[in-house]
């Protein structure tokens, strides 16, 4: 069901007041001309009943010759940002910055981030952003299963389907999204409601079945069979199945780079408000689908780049993969997800929504 403008604009000022914007503070809306009209408006009228001093920042597309489809997460590397010092000055200037066109795994992001700017990424349609609103009980749900996940040196996955998969954990850094950017340097992304590490060097290893009713992202497909993947030393090695592993296999091929089989962060969804069936019910083009991301209970693995925590690992392809169904272990003794349901911390099991919520 549609937003109004009013609506959206309420939304961006309570986001906003979660994200400490306050009249000491300068807000910077950055957008491109894809840019969604209506959340550029809503994040700059917010921040100005909030007080703070607004201005946008607006940078002509950027377009990967290799790149293919409009979904904004399928090409990493290079932004409109990339050799742009002037601009890039002028958002190391604000306290915060509504990311309107996505810089997401961009070294310029980093470098942003770096001199204690916050941002915060809003690329979803509107009623996925109201569906979905960050609360404080977000994060509390969020950084309870950051302590377990921060502690861990290993993570084991299991499901009915055949997936038999585990990794070496403690070389990177656990990383929370719950959508609000409320400390310096942080960069988060509303919708959320998920938490993921990428696992050390050359430990990924084992089997993943993703199945049927999996979700492969970019694609935005639902799995209609099961495809195997087999992983050594951090890398996968051979994929197998019908048409859809020919398909996933044919598009990591198109990259030319051996990297783009490296196994990217791992983690699982905590977000109730996320739904796995929320795919079905948009276009290809509404967005980037955090649904499928952030619903609880789904083990989200990834493949391709690394460098977004430091690691050596640059590469154009990046595939987000949220299985359903899985058992998901720390250290082999603390159950977090059975068979596709949060269980522990007990912090970090979501209400059920319920009409009228
Ligand atoms: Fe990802």
């Amino acid at each position: 069901m549609p937003v109004n403008q009013s609506q959206l604009t309420s939304m961006f000022e309570d986001v906003l007041k979660m994200s400490k914007v306050d009249h000491t503070q300068s807000v910077a809306v950055l957008k491109s001309h894809y840019s969604n009209q209506a959340i550029v408006q809503a994040a700059t009228d917010a921040a100005i009943r909030l007080g703070a001093q607004v201005y946008g920042v607006e940078l002509p597309a950027f377009h990967a010759p290799m790149s293919m489809g409009n979904d904004l997460t399928a090409y990493c590397g290079d932004t409109a940002l990339t050799g742009n010092l002037a601009a890039q000055r002028a958002l190391e200037a604000a306290d915060l910055i509504v990311d309107t066109m996505m810089l997401l795994h961009s070294p310029e992001q980093e470098q942003i981030l770096k001199t204690g700017t916050r941002i915060l990424l809003a690329v979803e349609p509107p009623e996925v952003l109201a569906r979905i609103m960050p609360t404080q009980a977000d994060k509390l749900m969020v950084k309870s299963a950051e302590e377990v996940l921060k502690a861990a040196r290993s993570i084991q996955v299991t499901s009915a389907a055949g997936t038999n998969f585990r990794a070496a954990l403690g070389q990177y850094p656990a990383v929370t999204e719950y959508g609000l950017a409320d400390e310096p340097g942080r960069w988060d992304h509303w919708p959320s409601g998920f938490l993921f590490s990428w696992p050390n060097e050359e430990t990924a290893e084992g089997i993943i079945v993703i199945d049927k009713g999996d979700i492969l992202l970019p694609f935005k497909n639902y799995c209609r069979e099961t495809i195997t993947l087999e992983i050594e030393k951090g890398f996968i090695t051979n994929i197998h199945g019908g048409l859809e592993a020919e398909y996933l296999a044919e598009y990591l091929k198109y990259f030319g780079d051996p990297e783009v089989y490296g196994i990217s962060h791992i983690g699982w969804g905590l977000q109730t408000r996320a739904q796995w069936t929320a795919m079905g019910l948009h276009d290809k083009n509404d967005g980037m689908c955090m649904d499928a991301r952030a619903f609880a209970g789904n083990f989200l693995f990834s493949t391709g780049p690394n460098t977004e925590v430091g690691g050596s690992r640059k590469t154009p392809a990046h595939m987000d993969i949220p299985l359903r169904n899985c058992t998901i272990t720390l250290d082999n003794e603390l159950t977090v997800v059975e068979q596709g349901k949060v269980v522990a911390p007990a912090a970090s099991i979501g209400p059920v929504p319920r009409i009228g919520d």
